[in-house]
Order: structure tokens, then C-alpha cells, then sequence
């Protein structure tokens, strides 16, 4: 049987990490192959790209951003991620393309349809099968991080930014309402995975 593909999104300091970590664990408890990547990344090659693309000293154009996302998916997709799925192997991946829609588009204002022809080149119509985007407000994700609560010019420029990205997110969600879960992440940690559990384990069809 193939495995399913499971993305998790959201802006920084919504607290994606913590909750891949715990649905790492929650899957594997229930003896299910898991294989953990993440974007941009998840290759040798798609790794280097990421420290090129995640260099803060690196001004690089909208599009040159969203062709090295697609070139290192592209490899992610070749090389791991669809080998992983037929072998039966569940694919947890720490953001995929909704996240190129929400910072290259919503973020630094790359035209939409450019993505989706690029998500049509590189994809071929292959989608994860459940997509869980942990929503927060920019300035609760800011105060989360433990970052100071007041902003300065350049924290109010990073909200207005991030404030797009989600925007973006959510868009999409209405786009893609059969996989994308948006989950209200300014509540408690603990509260969230409590209420998340039997969603999770009933859209992936496990029995509990
Ligand atoms: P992330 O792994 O969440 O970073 P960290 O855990 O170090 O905070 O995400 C890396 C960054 O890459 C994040 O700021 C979002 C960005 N990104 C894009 O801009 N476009 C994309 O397509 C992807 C996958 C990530």
C-alpha cells in the first residue's frame, strides 16, 4: 500500500516544529513506516540549496527564490519522496509547496498562477494527502519565539510580511479544503495535539 504524504505549514513561531515532533511520535506509536524530511532540503543537493536560499546576507529576486524551491522539490520528489510513498513509507515533510505560495507570492509578492505552472511542471498533479497548517497571528508567533513584545520598525515590517504569508496560507486552504487543515495554533500546545489526535488518527485512517 502506498504510503501517505503529510506536510505541515505555517509561519515561523506558530509551533510547527514541536508539533512535527509529536506527530512523529504519535505515528510511529501506531507502528506506521515514517520517513521525516523537510523543504527546502531533503536531499544532499537540495540541503545546499537550502543554506544558499536561508542566507540572510542573500537578496535574491521573487522568481530566482521560487525556481531553486522547485529545483530542489524536484530532486525531493525524484529521489526520496515518491521512492518513500510506493515502498509504503509515510512521508512527514516539514513544509512543501504551500509554503512557496505563501512567502514567494504572499510574502514577496510573486505572481500566483507563476507558482501553480511551476507546482503543474515540477508535481504533474501529485499533492500531499493531508496538509496541517498551524494558523497564529504574526505578532502571537513574534511574542512565542520569546522575542520582545513591542516592535521596532524593522519586527513591524516582518509582521506586515508575515501577515501576507499567512493570508496566502489561508488562501490556499480555500483552494485545497480536502487537505488542508488550518488549526488555531495560539492555543496551548497540549491542547492542540489533545484535539488534533483523534482528527489525525481518523483522517489517516488509523484505529485508535
Ligand atoms: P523552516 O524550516 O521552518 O525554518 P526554521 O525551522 O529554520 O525556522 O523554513 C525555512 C524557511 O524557508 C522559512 O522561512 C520559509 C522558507 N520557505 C520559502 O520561502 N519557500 C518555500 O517554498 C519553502 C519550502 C520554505
Amino acid at each position: 500500500m502506498r504510503g501517505k504524504f503529510i506536510t505541515l505549514e505555517g509561519i515561523d513561531g506558530a509551533g510547527k516544529s514541536t508539533q512535527l515532533q509529536w506527530l512523529a511520535g504519535l505515528l510511529e506509536a501506531h507502528g506506521i513506516p515514517l520517513l521525516i524530511t523537510r523543504e527546502p532540503g531533503g536531499t544532499e543537493f537540495g540541503e545546499k540549496l537550502r543554506q544558499m536560499l536561508l542566507d540572510r546576507n542573500q537578496r535574491l529576486h521573487p522568481d530566482t527564490e521560487a525556481l531553486l524551491m522547485f529545483a530542489a522539490r524536484r530532486e525531493h520528489l525524484a529521489k526520496v519522496i515518491v521512492p518513500a510513498l510506493e515502498a509504503g513509507t509515510w512521508v512527514l515533510c516539514d513544509r512543501f509547496t504551500d509554503a512557496t505560495f505563501a512567502y514567494q507570492s504572499g510574502g514577496s509578492g510573486l505572481a500566483w498562477d507563476r507558482i501553480e505552472a511551476l507546482e503543474q511542471w515540477v508535481q504533474q498533479g501529485l499533492q500531499p494527502d493531508i496538509t496541517l497548517c498551524f494558523d497564529i497571528a504574526p505578532e502571537l508567533g513574534r511574542a512565542r519565539s520569546g522575542r520582545i513584545k513591542q516592535p521596532d520598525r524593522f519586527e513591524q515590517e516582518q509582521d506586515a510580511f508575515f501577515s501576507r504569508v499567512r493570508q496566502a496560507y489561508l488562501r490556499r486552504a480555500r483552494e485545497h479544503p480536502d487537505r488542508m487543515h488550518i488549526i488555531d495554533a495560539s492555543a496551548p500546545v497540549i491542547e492542540i495535539q489533545k484535539k488534533l489526535e483523534p482528527v489525525i488518527l481518523s483522517i489517516c485512517g488509523i484505529k485508535s
